[in-house]
């Protein structure tokens, strides 16, 4: 295999790896011992943070929020809770809470602090997810949760009175890193619902200021913080920013001279090469950053049927998958220290660039793309993209933690100077639709005068709000909540989905809509894996398909789950994943009590598939596509050429009507949409003329 790197300053172009081997060579030498047999105590002791233990005490105590800047793997998520912990924040039944902006780094995070304080995980640490609650309400007194979670709190308990102290991560990407990467000036990257709750946050604090914020941010954002934190003129002892010098070794930077049409194929490559050429003794982990989970799955295939012409003289490869679809028991593979003589390669999505740090890495191969939530196209639609800058920068920073590192980046130096610097808040860019109607919940009427960090622009807030007025959730002459729209704003589903659990009252078919939606809740139900196992794996899972496609087929899987007694074993001989599964299981269980407290039935539809297939529509007739002659489909809004996912029923199928509905639209190179069901065209012109616009007279969208 020939590589295509170069090191600018070090190595001529065109070179190829085994120079730059030798130099990262020199570099492994001087790696410092492993972690592995240090005690959890001495750990901790060794973090960055833990010498501004009493000063972070003491400015908690005296300031209303605190706004800390460390780098990304300081201790700020792991030892700042235990802190206030041992400090007496959560006696009297009061409770230390902590966000992320993630799923796995919640889950991921609690497992490792109750492990320090020597807790079950749920117990005096636990964490909270969405359908996932692994806390206590009695005894749980550190809790780690995705901020949404917190959020949707708000809607429970507006003052969010057990709570003491809540600390935000808003994971920020790192600053500068080395010469040649240069200043940033603008770093933002945060996740919707950090936006939403710090607006929220603020409010809080107003009607109780003795809860206490403290903000984890990036340099350049903390002035922004102090800012939205401090009123004008400020007062004493509002708002206050705290620096922790972070440890950070020089990374090396390696190119591609020629661009590569294929990066996972690349990374793969890389990997392999790195492995076969590096230190003997396997040390020095490697993070490759993908995209996706697909992307992931493939990276681990491709490597797995090159092992077995690994020399017997090689050390050991231990590939690992990081993504949010894992179990939290597959996640934490991720952060077991490799042993001696073996070389752990984790193939992870974007979460590994600032949400989770994982010690031991060396060498880090980015592919330069990331996925993000499309800003012009609505439901649950995502697009790959070049990464920003200060992604790239903050990748690359990953490998240089414990000791120098290399970064691979998969892309030519050339197009660096064409990402741009940095990526525009979550709040910026997305759907706004849900997180409205969550906030009309909240009682915050007018959006206008809500605080946002960085406010959205004007025309996605109207745009939401007409989205809402046409779905029934909000009054079109004061854009207040509806009745349906208040018990719609606290399930944790989507709008859509919402509708056509509503939906099923009028369809008489709550039972199957309700597994339906606890199913497209799980991701990736069916496990296909790649080559002949693959081809056995399909034709088990035709068992369960249904004509109909794909929404009635997860419901023939879900129900053979239930008749076969929930068994893995049986999971395992009929390719489906035994934990989404058993996801699913848990997910119907709590929209169930949702349904029963809104006093919507759960009937069966006895089999007539057309009132179910008429209740979907009812909730995604926005998410209409009819069949064209090349075997692709065009979307009824936008009319947008679409390809049907490899994984799906209707994949080689032309639907009889000519006309779907989907649940899930994702851009790569192509538009793919996922979960189809086959409809009758005239449903859609139906649930379309229900929400005419009445000025227009268009079918509103
Ligand atoms: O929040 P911040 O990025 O400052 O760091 P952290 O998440 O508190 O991580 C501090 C250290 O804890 C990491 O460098 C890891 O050594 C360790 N850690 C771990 O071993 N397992 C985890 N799941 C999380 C952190
Ligand atoms: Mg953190």
């Amino acid at each position: 295999m020939s590589m295509q790197f170069w090191k600018p300053g070090t190595v001529a172009p065109g070179s190829s790896l085994d120079r730059a081997t030798e130099s990262e060579g020199a570099l492994l030498q001087s790696a410092p011992v492993s972690t592995a047999f240090v005690g959890l105590q001495e750990q901790r002791e060794r973090l960055p943070i833990f010498r501004y233990k009493r000063q972070l005490l003491y400015t908690v105590e005296k300031y209303g929020v605190t706004i800390v800047v460390a780098e990304t793997g300081s201790g700020k998520t792991t030892q700042l809770p235990q802190y206030l912990f041992e400090a007496g924040w959560a006696a009297k039944g009061h409770v230390i809470a902590c966000t992320q902006p993630r799923r796995v780094a919640a889950t991921s995070v609690a497992t490792r602090v109750a492990q320090e304080v020597g807790s079950i995980l749920g117990d005096e640490v636990g964490y909270t997810i969405r359908f996932e609650d692994v806390s206590d309400k009695q005894r749980t007194r550190i809790k780690y949760m995705t901020d949404g979670m917190l959020f949707r709190e708000t809607m429970v308990d507006p003052l969010l009175s057990r709570y003491s102290v809540i600390m935000v991560c808003t994971v920020p990407p790192e600053s500068s890193l080395r010469a040649d990467d240069n200043k940033v000036d603008e770093a933002h990257e945060r996740s919707l619902y950090t936006d939403l709750l710090l607006g929220v946050l603020k409010k809080i604090r107003r009607k109780r200021p003795s809860l206490r914020l403290i903000i984890s941010s990036a340099t350049l954002d903390a002035s922004t913080f102090l800012h939205y934190f401090s009123s004008s003129p400020p007062q004493p002892f509002e708002a206050t920013v705290l620096n922790i010098p972070g440890r950070m070794y020089p990374v090396e930077i390696a190119y591609l001279s020629e661009p590569t049409e294929d990066y996972v194929r690349k990374a793969v490559q890389t990997v392999w090469d790195l492995h076969l050429k590096g230190n003997r003794d396997g040390s020095g982990d490697v993070l490759v950053f993908l995209t996706g989970r697909e992307e992931i799955e493939r990276a681990l295939y491709e490597i797995s049927e090159l092992l077995p012409t690994l020399p017997n003289s090689a050390p050991r490869l231990n590939v690992v998958p990081l993504h949010a679809g894992l179990s939290t028991s597959d996640q934490l593979q991720v952060f077991q220290t490799s042993e001696r003589g073996s070389r752990k390669v984790v193939i992870s999505t974007n979460i590994a660039e600032a949400s989770v740090t994982i010690d031991g890495i060396k060498f880090v191969i980015d592919c330069g793309f990331i996925r993000v939530h499309n800003p012009v196209t609505s439901l649950s639609s995502l697009v790959t993209q070049p990464i920003s800058f200060s992604s790239a920068v903050q990748r690359a920073g990953r490998a240089g933690r414990t000791a120098p590192g290399v970064c691979y980046r998969l892309y030519t130096v050339d197009s660096l100077s064409q990402l741009s610097k940095s990526t525009a808040p979550e709040v910026t860019r997305v759907d706004l639709t849900t997180p409205i109607l969550q906030l009309k919940g909240l009682g915050i009427d007018d959006l206008m005068k809500f605080e946002w960090v960085s406010p959205p622009p004007a025309e996605n807030v109207l745009r939401a709000l007409e989205t809402l007025v046409a779905a029934g959730m909000l009054n079109r002459d004061d854009a207040r909540l509806t009745e349906v729209g208040a018990k719609v704003a606290e399930v944790p589903v989507d709008i859509g989905v919402a509708r056509m659990l509503w939906g099923s009252k009028e369809f008489k078919c709550g039972e199957e809509i309700l597994t339906i939606a606890a199913m497209v809740a799980v991701q990736d139900v069916f496990v296909i894996p790649d080559g002949a196992a693959g081809a056995m794996a399909e034709l088990e899972r035709r068992k369960f398909t249904a004509e109909e496609g794909d929404h009635l087929t997860l419901l023939n899987a879900y129900n053979a789950f239930i008749r076969y007694g929930k068994s893995s074993k049986w999971c395992q001989t009929h390719a489906l994943s035994f934990r989404a599964m058993s996801r699913a299981v848990s997910i119907r269980a709590q929209l169930k009590k949702y349904m029963t407290r809104f006093g919507l039935p759960t009937e069966s539809c006895e089999g007539d598939a057309t009132r179910l297939r008429r209740c979907l529509v009812s909730g995604m007739w926005r998410n209409g596509a009819k069949w064209v002659a090349d075997g692709t489909y065009r979307s009824v809004r936008g009319n947008v050429t679409l390809h049907v996912h490899p994984n799906s029923v209707m994949f080689t199928r032309k639907p009889r009507s000519g006309w779907v509905v989907f649940h899930e639209m994702e851009e790569t190179k192509k538009t793919q949409i996922r979960v189809l069901t086959e409809i009758e065209p005239d449903w859609l012109l139906e649930y379309g003329h229900k929400y005419l616009d009445r000025h227009t007279g268009e079918v509103k969208t």
